[in-house]
């Protein structure tokens, strides 16, 4: 193939970017979104404080542009994100215990319904674990609803949306020996062993000089998939850009079976949560770099 999109097709993956409903007007980007990408994640536009600004209100305008641009050009369509300790609106920050895993599962229904059949995977929960060693849950006001609240969020989703693909998505996730990585492998584990509907894993994979990828990625991704589940690479971004980082990942991805899609985090540099560190596969100008051709020989080589 030639172009990302096209040469994942050929492997029988897609690749994704995330996107911002406010740049679709901006022909210089959607010329390469529609060229490149045949998988898209609204950034910040399904997130709790978009979707819901005030509780019981649904807002779904900018995130229905985004799912509508995708789906009339043959996109499919990474919902991101149902559950999370962040970005949620006033109202839900200010609650806690039964009220807060009421209205939790309520925006977990309300927006998954919206979209049946429109987002072909979803974040159902994301980041939920903490940082460092402890292999503990990151303590948040949905944590202290009661440590059940991750497969209630799950079983909610599935009720909604049968169809949809349901994913558990975090960072620092990727390096195997981490205690964090463990922590969500076992809980993986358990809800498989359990039945609790989970289908799939997201790594974001924002890789930076403090958080830098490991060849045990690989190790990782496999890992999981055995345990049932599909796996995915759904936010990456790499310091510095470097072509030989880039190509290794998705080496990785296409070396498991159930890896089946790799997630760009945004198109342009200067589209980047992390624009200083020139993290992306093409320039502010929108010209590929040494990691987009790194990445294109990957898919069409792998
Ligand atoms: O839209 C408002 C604008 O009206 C306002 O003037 C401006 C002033 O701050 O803020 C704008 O909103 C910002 C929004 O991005 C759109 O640019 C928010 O402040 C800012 O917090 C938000 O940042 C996003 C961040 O998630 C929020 O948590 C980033 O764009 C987005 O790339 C980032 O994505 C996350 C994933 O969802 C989860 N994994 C990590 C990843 C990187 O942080």
């Amino acid at each position: 193939g030639t172009t990302l999109g096209a040469s994942a097709a050929e492997k029988g993956r897609y690749f994704g970017t995330a996107v911002a409903a406010n740049k679709l007007s901006d022909s210089a980007y959607t010329t390469i979104l529609n060229r490149e990408f045949n998988s898209v994640t609204p950034e910040n536009e399904m997130k709790i404080d978009a979707t819901e600004p005030q509780q019981g209100r649904f807002s779904y305008g900018a995130a229905d542009q985004i799912v509508s641009h995708a789906r009339s050009r043959g996109m499919s369509v990474r919902g991101h994100t149902l559950a999370w300790h962040s970005q949620q609106p006033g109202w839900m920050q200010s609650m806690s215990g039964s009220a807060l895993r009421q209205a939790m599962l309520n925006h977990v229904t309300q927006v998954a319904t919206h979209f049946r059949g429109q987002v072909v995977a979803w974040d159902v929960v994301n980041e939920a674990f903490a940082d460092g060693s402890s292999g503990a849950r990151r303590d948040s006001n949905l944590q202290r609803t009661g440590n059940d609240w991750i497969e209630a969020a799950f079983r909610a989703a599935d009720a909604a949306d049968p169809n949809a693909k349901l994913c558990y998505n975090d960072y620092n996730t990727d390096n195997w020996t981490h205690a964090k990585t463990q922590a969500v492998y076992n809980m993986v584990r358990d809800f498989k062993s359990r039945g609790v509907p989970i289908d799939c894993v997201g790594f974001q994979s924002h890789f930076n000089n403090d958080s830098p990828y490991n060849s045990n990625y690989r190790t990782t991704l496999s890992s999981f998939a055995a345990l049932g589940v599909d796996v995915q690479v759904t936010e990456l971004d790499i310091q510095g850009a470097p072509a030989n980082t880039y190509r290794a990942v998705v080496e990785d991805c296409l070396a498991v079976a159930r890896c089946n899609g790799v997630t760009v985090w945004g198109i342009r540099d200067s589209d980047s949560w992390r624009a200083s560190q020139t993290p992306l596969l093409f320039n502010n100008s929108g010209q590929k770099k040494a990691a987009y051709d790194a990445v294109l020989a990957a898919l069409n080589n792998g």
